[in-house]
């Protein structure tokens, strides 16, 4: 058997922007979903009891599947597997990461699969070769509308800063509260809902996206200080911009102002498409216990994860 997992991201700043060549900055968290394949003669099958994919079992030859999230998973796997041409192998999926909630959980589900699968089969391909084909795999099946922060993170692990091209940033682990609002989202259509209010509103969008840019450029230099006073000054910051292009939601603003109020946040924002999914908040000097509880009493399912994790490796082999 041969196991490999790769971690979900957290867009720390910039997202939508980026969309237009703005910078943004993000990192690998510590939340993984692993993928481990095997020899099964007589076909393939692809198999999970995990509870954020939401429990199934399918014979991709008969064709027989239960659960919405989990027809997504296996989306990605089949494209892993045709790509490398293999047959006659079990794969199981093993994912903490939601779905769908801006977390980067099909990009650490390709990632996982691309590793198992090539070194199963006696390849061995280097992180270049990795986020490389993943990206592409994972556009084939979102049709085009993939960027390639999410497969980036979950290959190299660590920071990394995207513009017209992604690049490995050397920042110091960064404790966060993340908040789930249990809605998921699409990327593809907040995107698209954002490209169409610049299209009518250019120079007021282009101006939106420029700040946010901004805030990116000026986030580094403060999180190699570990100024988490000032990062959270432009995490709100962010977040009204967010807000102003019309991706927030009743339920991201109500985490983001519990974190900030009685979560005594240092800032909070959404992270990710938004319409859902995720926000995140510094925690203040109190830590981030009243924050974790401020999150819950407002509807939000939160967990603390600290950024800079280690992209994909290779669990086991045997
Ligand atoms: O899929 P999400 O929720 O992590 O959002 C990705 C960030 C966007 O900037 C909205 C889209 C992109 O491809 O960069």
């Amino acid at each position: 058997m041969t196991t490999a997992s790769a971690p979900g991201k957290i867009i720390l700043f910039g997202e939508h922007a980026v969309v237009s060549g703005a910078t943004a900055l993000g990192g690998a968290i510590d939340l993984r979903a692993s993928v481990s394949v095997q020899d099964r003669p007589g076909g393939v099958v692809v198999s999970t009891d995990d509870l954020m994919l939401k429990g199934f079992s399918l014979d991709l030859q008969s064709g027989r599947l239960f659960s919405s999230q989990a027809t997504h998973a296996v989306r990605y796997i089949s494209a892993v597997l045709r790509e490398f041409g293999a047959h006659d192998v079990e794969v199981r999926i093993d994912s903490s990461l939601p779905a769908s909630a801006g977390l980067g959980s099909s990009a650490a589900i390709v990632v996982a699969a691309v590793l198992a699968i090539s070194s199963h089969q006696g390849s061995s391909l280097s992180l270049k070769e990795i986020a490389a084909l993943s990206f592409r795999l994972e556009r084939e099946v979102q049709e085009g509308l993939a960027s390639p922060t999410d497969t980036a993170l979950a290959t190299y692990g660590g920071y990394l800063k995207i513009s017209s091209q992604i690049s490995p940033l050397d920042l110091p682990p960064l404790d966060l509260v993340v908040g789930y609002t249990g809605v998921p989202h699409s990327t593809r259509s907040e995107v698209e809902k954002v490209q169409k209010l610049k299209k009518k509103y250019p120079e007021l969008i282009d101006g939106i996206f420029q700040a946010i840019g901004t805030i990116s450029d000026r986030a580094q230099p403060l999180m190699v200080d570990q100024n988490k006073a000032e990062l959270g000054e432009l995490m709100n910051i962010n977040h009204g911009l967010l807000e102003a292009i019309g991706v927030g939601s009743r339920e991201l603003c109500e985490l983001v102002y519990a974190s900030r109020g009685a979560g005594e946040a240092m800032g909070a924002k959404i992270t990710g498409a938004g319409g859902g999914g995720c926000m995140i908040a510094i925690p203040g000097p109190t830590g981030e216990e009243p924050l974790i509880t401020a999150i819950r009493q407002a509807g939000g399912r939160p967990f603390a994860t600290t950024m800079g994790q280690e992209g994909v490796r290779l669990e086991m082999e045997a």
